[in-house]
């Protein structure tokens, strides 16, 4: 079946896809609707936190559907509880949580909670967010504009006011006036060329921030969960903010959302709300798969996963230096920055090939984004089958 021409009847034609039909997968292999093999190191963008079908997950999502899958909010949720203290716990922060479906959604709460705080506690009634050029923040009309990147804000205005777009961390804490209510940040920049901003810069921008009375928000959805070698990049950077998301990986791949922040009582009921955040489903499977992670993270298998990871990208940067200047990012958030936009695309397409998933991002970035469990064996053949197809690439 021409699967391009028969869904093109049917869905509303927002990605450009490739038309592989995955019908199996186990820990980082995806097998195809005819048996071929695929290393994944893409994760389904950052969300198979533990690979596929890990029995953990299995028996979690089992659980659930077995028994209670969904209950309203308007009852207490015994797993949504445990998620909230298993986040409290390994953040090490004093803080709150409230659950949602996916990343645009928690950072809409985000901006609801510092939007509540400038109203609240300044007599400007601030309410300006500052975000930082290149950052994704999600496709709601709020994050949208949230995400400062003029090309994502074609067609859909009038937009809300209120975000201002700054150049660069200290252009961030420049603007800051007496209208600020927040600054909000991906801590590693995932979709803008996985870029990992300097320790210093995000020090100064909480001890400014802090100084001034403005929330510091990190968006954690793509750079949290073990991703960056800590439960959370800003434990990496050794930072505390006010207000932090996730989504992605936070359930292995059962939608889910989360806003964290240590302004406890930032919502009174009836403030925010959702009918299918935080239900049994999504949160029992992320006490499961946080329990997992942060089993591989004490451990010392994380560390040893990382480093791994990296010895074999700089491998292939030192290989085939004709394709790639370095390697960047941190943790299981890596890129290879390419020569071109073209090299890049072809390392995508004959990786594909060959049997290995990765992913673009921007500044010609190939994205590496593995399960955090992904095994050794794995981190071997798939790196055996990218020299493969970069060989075939001439720079
Ligand atoms: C950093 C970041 N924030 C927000 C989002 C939006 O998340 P979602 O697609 O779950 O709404 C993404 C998704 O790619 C992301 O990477």
């Amino acid at each position: 079946m021409d699967y391009e021409q028969e869904e093109s009847k049917y869905l509303l034609h927002t990605y450009k896809r490739n038309y592989v039909n995955f019908v199996d997968g186990s820990g980082a292999r995806l097998y195809d609707e005819n048996g071929k093999e695929y290393i994944d190191f893409m994760s389904g963008i950052a969300v198979n936190s533990v690979g596929y079908k890990h029995p953990a997950l299995v028996k979690a999502v089992s659980e659930a559907i077995n028994g209670v899958h969904h209950i309203s909010n308007l009852f207490y949720i015994d797993s949504q509880m445990k998620a909230a203290k298993k986040i409290k716990e390994l953040s090490k922060m004093d803080i709150r949580v409230f659950f949602g479906n996916s990343g645009a959604e928690a950072n809409e709460g985000a901006i609801k909670i510092a939007r509540k705080y400038g109203e609240a506690n300044f007599e400007t009634k601030r309410y300006k967010i500052i975000t930082i050029k290149n950052s994704f923040h999600g496709r709601t009309i709020t994050t949208l504009k949230a995400t400062a990147q003029d090309r994502f804000h074609d067609f859909f205005g009038p937009y809300p006011d209120g975000f201002v777009h700054a150049e660069n961390i200290e252009d961030a804490i420049a603007r800051i006036d007496e209208h600020t209510a927040a600054v909000m940040l991906e801590p590693i920049q995932a979709e803008g060329g996985v870029y990992a901003f300097a320790k210093e810069e995000l020090v100064r921008l909480r001890e400014e921030t802090k100084r001034q009375g403005v929330l510091l928000m990190f968006d954690e959805i793509q750079c949290g969960i073990f991703r960056s070698g800590e439960f959370l990049a800003c434990q990496t950077y050794g930072i505390e903010p006010d207000v932090f998301t996730l989504a992605k990986g936070l359930a292995g791949g059962v939608p889910i959302g989360a806003v964290c922040t240590t302004l406890k009582d930032a919502f009174s009921p009836g403030d925010h709300g959702s009918t299918f955040g935080g239900n049994p489903l999504s949160t029992k499977a992320a006490v499961a798969v946080l329990g997992v992670l942060d089993e591989e993270y004490k451990s010392g298998i994380l560390a040893s996963t990382i480093e791994s990871f990296e010895k074999h990208l700089n491998g292939v940067v030192s290989d085939f230096p004709h394709l790639f200047e370095k390697s960047v990012g941190l943790g299981l958030l890596r890129g290879l920055k390419a020569k071109s936009d073209e090299i890049m695309q072809n390392a995508i397409t004959e990786g594909f090939k060959e049997g290995v998933l990765v992913i673009k991002s921007a500044q010609s970035t190939v994205r590496f984004l593995p399960s955090i469990t992904i095994k050794e064996d794995e981190i071997e053949e798939g790196f055996a089958r990218l020299r493969v197809a970069l060989s075939r690439i001439s720079g």
